[in-house]
């Protein structure tokens, strides 16, 4: 089969399994889908291919069905905002829908644009947890947590290093007709905040950690998912309220779900419930994102 046809093939697989509130998804996985090293993500029409370091973009036929094709190469070291490859050329953000939920997108805010979507059974899993539930949400980036659990009428706090990320996660809360608390907004170090919440005896009824592979921060240093996990931990049951729930989530290859699944059994209570939630379905072939819903 041409590149153009497997292409074709893997967007007919996905149109199949749309649902009619959600315009974003993955249309091409890489191996999973047959194109290796190839990963196509749609944001309502405007598609962005992600390649591999020295790894070409190919050329997408007008005729596929997008508004707009831009690229961006995955590494580790640059870290630059998609080019424009072909259709619309796209000088504002944009609002797409997540099964029913809005959220903003910026393909020149840099080298992430706004939404994982590979969150998205979590983020429909925390609308389930009911109402007047308390959320904290750390290493919250857009507040795409934040915003799922607010809708569902919980009180999410959403706590980030990024001033401009947390502005971001306000205006995704105005667009969904809700009223951002500035004090649901808290700018600062998640393992300092953890520390400050657990000596006020501020509890929570659940804590989301989704924390970057690797960070740096001048209040609590170096963090690294892998060997710092356990600390994340720690903190973060002090400040949960009793029989409360945490999600925590490992997104890092090189880790095994069996391994995240020890690390996080080695820190918590015995007999505590741990469910893993799958990856979607458009991410066939792929167990990079590692998510775990504990309940204590
Ligand atoms: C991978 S994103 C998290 C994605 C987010 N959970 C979501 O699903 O949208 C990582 C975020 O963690 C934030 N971050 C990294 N280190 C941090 C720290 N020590 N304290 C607070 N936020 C941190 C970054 O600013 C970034 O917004």
């Amino acid at each position: 089969m041409f590149l153009q046809d497997k292409i074709e093939a893997s967007i007919a697989r996905r149109s199949r399994s749309r649902s009619p509130d959600t315009n974003v998804c993955r249309l091409v996985n890489g191996t999973g889908d047959g194109l290796d090293g190839l990963i196509i993500d749609d944001f309502a029409g405007r598609w962005l291919i992600s390649v591999k370091e020295g790894a070409e973009s190919p050329n997408l036929a007008p005729g596929l069905g997008y508004r707009a094709v831009y690229s961006k190469t995955l590494s580790k070291n640059e870290k630059s905002a998609p080019a424009h490859l072909g259709g619309d050329q796209l000088t504002a953000r944009f609002s797409v829908q997540e099964n029913g939920l809005s959220y903003w997108i910026d393909f020149q805010s840099g080298y992430s644009q706004g939404l994982f979507l590979d969150q998205r059974l979590n983020r429909q899993r925390l609308r389930k947890l009911g109402p007047s539930k308390t959320v904290l949400n750390t290493f919250a980036y857009t507040c795409s947590f934040g915003v799922a659990a607010a809708s569902a009428g919980a009180k999410a706090v959403n706590l980030d290093l990024s001033q401009h990320y947390l502005e971001w996660g306000q205006e995704n809360y105005r667009l969904n007709g809700l009223e951002p608390e500035e004090s649901n907004f808290i700018y600062g170090d998640v393992f300092d905040w953890l520390d400050r919440f657990a000596k006020r005896n501020r509890r929570f009824d659940l804590v989301v950690l989704d924390p970057p592979t690797f960070s740096r921060s001048k209040t609590s240093g170096v963090f690294r998912a892998e060997k710092d996990y356990g600390a994340l931990l720690q903190r973060a049951l002090r400040v949960i309220e009793p029989g409360g729930i945490l999600l925590c989530c490992l997104n890092a290859h090189h880790v095994s779900a069996t391994e995240f699944r020890y690390i996080l059994k080695n820190g918590l209570p015995s007999r505590v419930d741990l469910r893993q939630m799958p990856m979607p379905d458009d991410f066939p072939g792929s167990d990079y994102l590692k998510s775990f819903w504990v309940h204590l």
